[in-house]
């Protein structure tokens, strides 16, 4: 398969905060392809590079072969966007909102009006187009944001976190259109901190941190990068941060992460670590309600990379 877009050695500095540190991945056609994640990662920097909506610092990017640098106009052709905040104007119909985007993208006459009329019913709202967007849910709202990235039918779609802070049937719905654009035909490059949603959607997945790509394969190939790990999660109540370094201590644990009531360990042995893990938190004080033992996912990669949880 040919890759629709390549990007390489991308850089993105913001004075001395290298925002985006020398990024390169390439997507096949077809694929939907994930940027996991957490706040400040560079999700939205990259996006905004390859939309030619600011300039890279440095490296290179190529969409349906076209170069950002060289031909930004016939790039963003073939590129839609669905921005992180929402783009319309509240004042203005959801059906008002699309004609704009979409004559804004070159549509007229009648391709205009069949743009705005497959777009609403792609968001399901057709029965509400002629509402105000300051009437909308939040959910609606980022349902008309993904319409109206979609109506000149891109090659390429880029979405950033369009399901953030949603309603759960808002949520699926998005998961679904996207699901439906790609069976279509369209490439996406979806960015999310939700690893449940990549992993649903996406063929193959990025993580990304500090500007970084610290991981990248199916979710199959970085699970084995936790390969042969269980992940214990121990319910529990009064953990101090002292608790946390003692149970760091314990031979066989890999990394911990704690929350107020939750631990997650990552080890290879989870038979012969739980009674001395038990222990350990109830001599600290610590009450531990409840044990499980889990498979590695997306998150479990995530904290063996870097330490960290990808959820705060
Ligand atoms: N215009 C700017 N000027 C200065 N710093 C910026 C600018 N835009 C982004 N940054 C910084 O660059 C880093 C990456 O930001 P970016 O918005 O790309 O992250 P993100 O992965 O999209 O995060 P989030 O999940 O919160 O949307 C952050 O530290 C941010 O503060
Ligand atoms: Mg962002």
């Amino acid at each position: 398969m040919v890759a629709i877009v390549e990007v390489a050695g991308l850089v993105k500095r913001f004075g001395e905060l290298a925002a985006v540190d020398d990024v390169s991945f390439m997507i096949r056609q077809g694929e939907v392809y994930g940027l996991l994640g957490p706040n400040g990662a560079g999700k939205t920097t990259t996006i905004s590079m390859i939309s030619c909506l600011i300039d890279p610092t440095a490296g290179s990017i190529t969409v349906d072969g076209h170069d950002a640098a060289r031909e930004p106009g016939a790039l963003k052709q073939s590129l839609g966007v669905v921005p992180q905040e929402v783009a319309l104007y509240p004042t203005l119909t959801a059906a008002e909102n699309l004609r704009f985007w979409g004559s804004m993208y070159g549509l007229r006459g009648s391709a205009l009006d069949r743009a705005v009329s497959e777009a609403l019913d792609l968001a399901g709202l057709a029965d509400r187009a002629k509402e105000r967007i300051e009437k909308y849910s939040g959910g609606m709202k980022r349902r008309i944001n993904i319409a109206a990235g979609i109506l000149h039918r891109p090659k390429v779609l880029l979405m950033d976190e369009p399901t953030v802070g949603i309603d759960p049937q808002s949520r699926n719905h998005i998961l679904e259109t996207v699901k439906g654009l790609n069976a279509a035909g369209m490439t996406v490059l979806y960015t999310s901190h939700y690893m449940e949603e990549v992993e649903y959607l996406c063929d193959r997945i990025a993580i990304m941190d500090h500007g970084r790509i610290i991981a990248e394969g199916t979710l199959n190939e970085l699970r084995d990068v936790v390969g042969g790990m269980d992940v214990v999660a121990v319910k529990v109540a009064g953990v101090s941060p002292g608790t946390l370094d003692r149970v760091r201590t314990i031979e066989g644990v890999e990394r911990v992460e704690g929350t107020d009531d939750v631990l997650e360990v990552l080890t290879r042995s989870s038979g012969s670590i739980m009674g001395r893990l038990v222990s350990t938190l109830e001599s600290e004080g610590a009450h531990v309600t409840s044990v499980s033992v889990t498979e590695p996912d997306l998150e479990s990669v995530f904290l063996h990379l870097t330490g960290k949880s990808l959820r705060d």
